[in-house]
């Protein structure tokens, strides 16, 4: 999948290992803080530690390739690949402010979409932070395709209940028909990401009329959720005790669900798109996608 010619000279790209952690998280940090600075919007991660800690646990997932960027024997940048599912998520990507704009990005991002080649995955995906006219215009350079904008959602929790809408803790029991479920809404089931929320202890289903109608792997920025009907999120939504920022992720299309993010007191932190390569159909049903997909 490799596209378009210019590459950086003198620099090496290489898999992530776990002795980068502090210095792909340090650069992660900083270059996703310069950019919300200079756009005048608030950091997506607050400290160095909270993006230094994801960076981390992505270099020493299993089902996630990382790559980073060296120049002179220093990391300069790093991306990742995760592929605990049929689609495959890329990010996040960053690259030293300092070392930005001269094809570092363009080499971490075909690293990735080689790796996705090689393992002949049917689709690629990532949402991309809207009011950066780089990485957009990067991405769309390397083919792909805009599906979509997305409100990240942050506030106090709504904490109400909907009558015959019963929310609870996820079981291993449970997971055919998560994954049966979301196979319908998206064409594809995200069961790696479900078998380890609900490991964790962080998935929940909503049940109506005594079936499984809706799942969520935590209502968060970082995880997905699916179900049949507004009502049926809603439901998953009002039961979460904290959103943390930047949010959950609305898809703007859904416009009832928007708004009724709006009127319960939630505030957007931006707007993202998602943008794709290869498979992708239009959800049927509705969804809150993970900052992959
Ligand atoms: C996004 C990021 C990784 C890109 O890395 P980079 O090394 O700066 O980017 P590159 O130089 O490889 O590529 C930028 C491309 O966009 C093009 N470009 C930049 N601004 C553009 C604009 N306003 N309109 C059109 N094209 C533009 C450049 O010409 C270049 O294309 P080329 O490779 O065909 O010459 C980097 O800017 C970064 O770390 N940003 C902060 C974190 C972040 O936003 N991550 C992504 C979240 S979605």
């Amino acid at each position: 999948m490799t596209v378009g010619a210019p590459e950086a000279v003198g620099i090496r790209i290489r898999e992530a290992v776990d002795a980068d952690w502090e210095e792909a998280g340090r650069i992660c940090y900083e270059a996703f803080a310069t950019l919300a600075d200079r756009h005048g919007f608030p950091h997506d991660f607050p400290t160095v530690a909270a993006a230094a800690e994801p960076i981390r646990y992505l270099i020493n997932h299993p089902s996630i390739y990382g790559v980073v960027a060296e120049r002179d024997g220093r990391v300069i940048g790093s991306n990742f690949l995760d592929e605990r599912g049929v689609i495959s998520a890329i990010g996040p990507i960053s690259v030293d402010p300092q070392a930005q704009d001269r094809h570092v990005g363009r080499m971490l991002m075909n690293a990735v979409l080689d790796r996705a080649q090689v393992q002949q995955v049917p689709g690629v995906r990532l949402l991309q932070i809207a009011y950066h006219n780089r990485s957009l215009s990067l991405y769309a350079k390397l083919g792909m395709q805009v599906r979509g904008s997305f409100a990240a959602m942050h506030g106090a929790p709504i904490l109400e209940r909907l009558p015959g809408y019963d929310v609870r803790p996820a079981v291993p029991d449970d997971e055919p028909a998560m994954n049966a479920l979301c196979a319908r809404v998206h064409g594809h089931t995200r069961a790696g990401e479900v078998a380890e929320a609900v490991a964790a202890g962080s998935a929940r289903v909503v049940e109506h009329l005594g079936r499984i109608t809706g799942y969520t792997n935590r209502i968060s920025y970082f995880a997905h959720s699916v179900a049949e009907t507004n009502d049926d999120m809603r439901a998953l939504v009002s039961e979460a005790e904290d959103f943390g920022t930047p949010g959950f992720l609305v898809p703007l299309a859904n416009n009832d669900l928007f708004r009724w993010c709006l009127d319960r007191g939630l505030e957007v932190f931006f707007v993202l798109n998602m943008m794709t390569i290869g498979l992708y159909q239009e959800p049927e049903g509705a969804y809150l996608p993970s900052v992959g997909y």
